[in-house]
């Protein structure tokens, strides 16, 4: 199992998502002789999981089942320890494309926090690019050090403990994008700039605030960087389901009015002479979309 790369069977050390249902799924580290409680019972490692190809149904002892799903980055992204406020999929997505992240990109990243979009990075730029993440709290440095060796992606990462805004990337003309997400963006400009290629790159900021958003734009400006854009994507989900409308009753027509053999037309149906149609339908949950961020994106080309 890598976070970089898919394979079929589960093997011991590796890390496997739990599904019970699209709310519930949890990580677990596979070990022989390992056991994992469920609402469903138990799953023992050695003999339910380990041999088994990702993906299959596991009954648990109590007779329930659950799904043994491969790791991706995006499963991670839902399920991870929190150490920090994370970016999730939608943001991720964007800056994935708007960084132009490939197999072969080499990334700068400050804040690693938890590491959320560290894994999506890692997973793009591989086998061939390298992500160097800068992350001045020691004890989060360290775990995401110890998460990147347990998923098997180390090689294509550097973590370094320090201050971005004072100490910079720890490299330097080497990136093809830098991307931002600490509470003083416009104090690491310079060093953006620095860690970027020579021949220019992309960069991406992202911010909660609007005045931080301002301060950053206007550093952006100072260091010679184009094409400064911000942007804020709000995502919409929608389940499915199926609901009952009720047919309205716009009264009898004119001609039965007339008619007053027709029975009393002036008077609405009752509830149970009214008919309801079942359709299926996509409704939107009912909490409002929440905000996350701006994304601040930015050009520098080799002048
Ligand atoms: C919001 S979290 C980043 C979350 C991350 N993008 C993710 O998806 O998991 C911000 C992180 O930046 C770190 N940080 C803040 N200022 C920093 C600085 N000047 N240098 C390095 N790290 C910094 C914080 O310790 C924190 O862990």
């Amino acid at each position: 199992m890598s976070f970089a790369e898919y394979k079929e069977l589960i093997q011991d050390g590796d890390t496997a998502i739990v599904f019970l249902g699209h709310e519930s799924m949890f990580p677990v580290t596979i070990q022989q002789g390992g056991q994992t409680q469920t609402k469903y019972g138990v799953i023992r490692h050695s003999t339910d999981l380990i041999g088994k190809c990702y993906g299959s149904k596991v009954t648990c002892s109590k007779g329930g089942w659950v799904y043994i799903l491969y790791p991706t980055p995006e499963l991670w992204t839902m399920n991870l320890p929190h150490r920090t406020q994370i970016l999730y999929s939608t943001d991720i997505s964007m800056i994935t494309m708007m960084l132009e992240l490939k197999p072969g990109s080499v990334v700068c990243e400050s804040g690693t926090g938890s590491g959320s979009l560290s894994h999506a990075i890692i997973r793009t730029v591989a086998p061939t690019g390298h992500l160097y993440t800068v992350e001045f709290h020691q004890q989060r440095a360290e775990k995401a050090m110890e998460e990147f060796k347990q998923h098997k992606v180390d090689h294509l990462v550097t973590v370094r403990n320090q201050d971005v805004c004072k100490n910079g990337f720890g490299v330097s003309h080497v990136a093809d994008a830098v991307f931002l997400d600490i509470p003083s963006p416009w104090e690491a400009i310079g060093h953006a700039k620095d860690a970027l290629k020579t021949e220019g790159g992309r960069l991406c900021s992202f911010s909660p605030c609007i005045e931080q958003v301002q301060r950053t734009c206007l550093a952006l400006n100072e260091h010679g960087f184009a094409e400064i854009n911000t942007l804020e994507i709000l995502l919409r989900t929608y389940d499915v389901r199926t609901v009952s409308l009720q047919i309205p009753n716009f009264g009898k027509a004119v001609e039965e009015k007339e008619n007053p053999e027709s029975g009393d037309a002036s008077k609405p149906l009752s509830g149970s002479q009214q008919g309801c149609a079942l359709l299926k339908s996509g409704i939107s949950p009912r909490e409002t979309v929440g905000h996350t961020g701006y994304l601040t994106f930015a050009h520098q080309e080799f002048i």
